[in-house]
C-alpha cells in the first residue's frame, strides 16, 4: 500500500529516540505493519540547533506544514506542556489524523477533550508512553485487564525522583547534584519542579486511576506531596530502621465510598518488592479480582525506553490503517465516582 507518513511534533529526548528506534527497526516494523512507514516532517522551536539522524526528514518551525499535509496520517506529539500541544493534537484529529502522545500533562488535564476529539473524528488517540516510560501499562489497563475489577494500584511512576532517592540512599549524594544528573540523562521534565514536587507522578496517578476505575480522576482531586522536603537525615533514619524512602502513587477503590488517588513519599520496609526498584526504574503493582496481584516493571523514563512505547502506539495505529479496522478509541472513563478522603 501507500507509505504511511508520520509528523513529529518535537525532537528532544523522546522525539530523537523515536527517530532512532524507527530507523534501527524499520524493516521489522514495516513487516509487522504490512506497508512502508516513515517520518516525513519534524516540528521544532529552534531551527538553528544541530540535530543528528534527521536526513531525509523535513525540519520545520511551522506546525501548519504538518497539520495541513494530506500525506501525513499520524501526528506524534512529543513537545510537552499543555499549550499549544493540546490545540495541535485536537487540530490534527479534526484533520482526520491519528494522534500518539507521551504527554501526561495534557492527558491528565484535558483527557476528556482529547478522547472526545478522537471519538468525534473517528481517529485513534494513543498515550502508552504517558505513564511508566517504556513499561506497558496503559494498554494492559485498557485492554488486557478490563475483565477485572481493579481495587488498587500502587507504584513508583517517576524516574527522576526514583533516580534521585536511589543515589541519595546508596551513595549519600547531594539533592541538587543528583537532580542535575537526572536532567542530564534526559529523565526530568522541562521544568523539573514537576518531578520533585510530585506533579508528574500525580498526573500519571490520575491517568492510571481513570482507566483502572473507568472514571475521570481530575488532577485537582489527587493529594500531592513531592520529595523536596526529604533530607539526608530522613534517609539515614530510614536506613537505620531497615526502611527506604520511595515516592509512591496510590489509587484505591473504596466501593460505595468512592476512590482515592494520592502521591507522597513513604517509608517502605527493605523487604517490600517496591523497595528494590532503583535508579530510573519504575514499577506498578495492581490488584484485580480475577488476576490477583500483578506487577509491571521497567525503565520509567529516558530516550529509547520511552520511544519503545511511542513506537508501539504508532505501529498499532498504522496496523489499523492497513487492515481498515475501525479506530481504537482510547478509553471512555464515563463512570462518575466520588473522591473519598484518605482512608488508609
Ligand atoms: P524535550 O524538552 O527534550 O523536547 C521537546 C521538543 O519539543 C524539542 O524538540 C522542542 O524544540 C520541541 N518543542 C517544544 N515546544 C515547542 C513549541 N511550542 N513549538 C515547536 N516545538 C516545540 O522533551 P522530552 O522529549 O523529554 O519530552 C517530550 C514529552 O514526552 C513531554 O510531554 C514529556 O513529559 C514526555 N515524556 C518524557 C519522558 C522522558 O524520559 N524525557 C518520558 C515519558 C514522557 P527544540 O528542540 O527546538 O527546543
Ligand atoms: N520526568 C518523567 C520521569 C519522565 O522522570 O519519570 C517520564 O514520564
Amino acid at each position: 500500500g501507500k507509505k504511511i507518513q508520520i509528523g513529529l511534533l518535537g525532537s528532544g529526548t523522546v522525539g530523537s529516540g523515536v527517530v532512532e528506534v524507527l530507523k534501527k527497526n524499520v524493516r521489522d516494523i514495516e513487516q509487522r505493519v504490512g506497508c512502508e512507514i516513515g517520518i516525513k516532517a519534524v516540528l521544532v522551536r529552534d531551527l538553528i540547533k544541530k540535530r543528528d539522524n534527521l536526513d531525509g526528514i523535513k525540519v520545520t518551525d511551522n506546525v501548519d506544514e504538518i497539520l495541513n499535509d494530506p500525506d501525513i496520517s499520524i501526528v506524534v506529539e512529543l513537545m510537552g506542556g499543555l499549550h499549544p500541544a493540546i490545540e495541535y493534537m485536537v487540530k490534527s484529529m479534526e484533520a482526520g489524523k491519528h494522534v500518539v502522545t507521551a504527554n501526561k500533562d495534557a492527558v491528565a488535564q484535558s483527557g476528556e477533550e482529547l478522547f472526545s476529539a478522537a471519538e468525534a473524528n473517528k481517529v485513534d488517540f494513543m498515550f502508552e508512553a504517558s505513564v511508566g516510560g517504556g513499561i506497558p501499562i496503559i494498554t494492559p489497563l485498557k485492554q488486557c485487564l478490563t475483565g477485572n475489577k481493579i481495587s488498587s494500584i500502587m507504584g513508583i511512576v517517576n524516574g527522576t525522583t526514583n533516580y534521585m532517592l536511589t543515589k541519595m540512599t546508596q551513595d549519600g549524594s547531594d539533592y541538587d547534584e543528583v537532580l542535575k544528573e537526572a536532567q542530564a540523562k534526559g529523565y526530568a521534565e522541562a521544568n523539573p519542579a514537576a518531578d520533585v514536587e510530585g506533579m508528574d507522578a500525580a498526573r500519571k496517578a490520575a491517568i492510571l486511576g481513570s482507566i483502572a476505575f473507568n472514571t475521570r480522576i481530575h488532577l485537582d482531586s489527587v493529594y500531592v506531596e513531592g520529595i523536596t522536603k526529604i533530607e539526608a537525615a530522613d534517609i539515614a533514619y530510614a536506613k537505620q530502621l531497615d526502611y527506604v524512602i520511595k515516592l509512591l502513587a496510590v489509587a484505591k477503590d473504596y466501593g460505595d465510598k468512592g476512590v482515592n488517588v494520592r502521591v507522597h513519599p513513604v517509608f517502605l520496609p527493605q523487604t517490600h518488592p517496591l523497595a528494590s526498584v532503583n535508579d530510573v526504574f519504575n514499577a506498578i503493582f495492581l490488584r484485580g479480582n480475577a488476576i490477583g496481584d500483578a506487577m509491571f516493571y521497567g525503565r520509567g523514563a529516558g530516550s529509547l525506553p520511552t520511544a519503545s512505547a511511542v513506537l508501539a502506539d504508532i505501529i498499532a495505529v498504522a496496523r489499523n490503517m492497513v487492515t481498515g479496522n475501525s479506530a481504537v478509541v482510547s478509553c471512555t472513563c464515563y463512570n462518575k465516582r466520588e473522591i473519598c478522603p484518605l482512608a488508609d
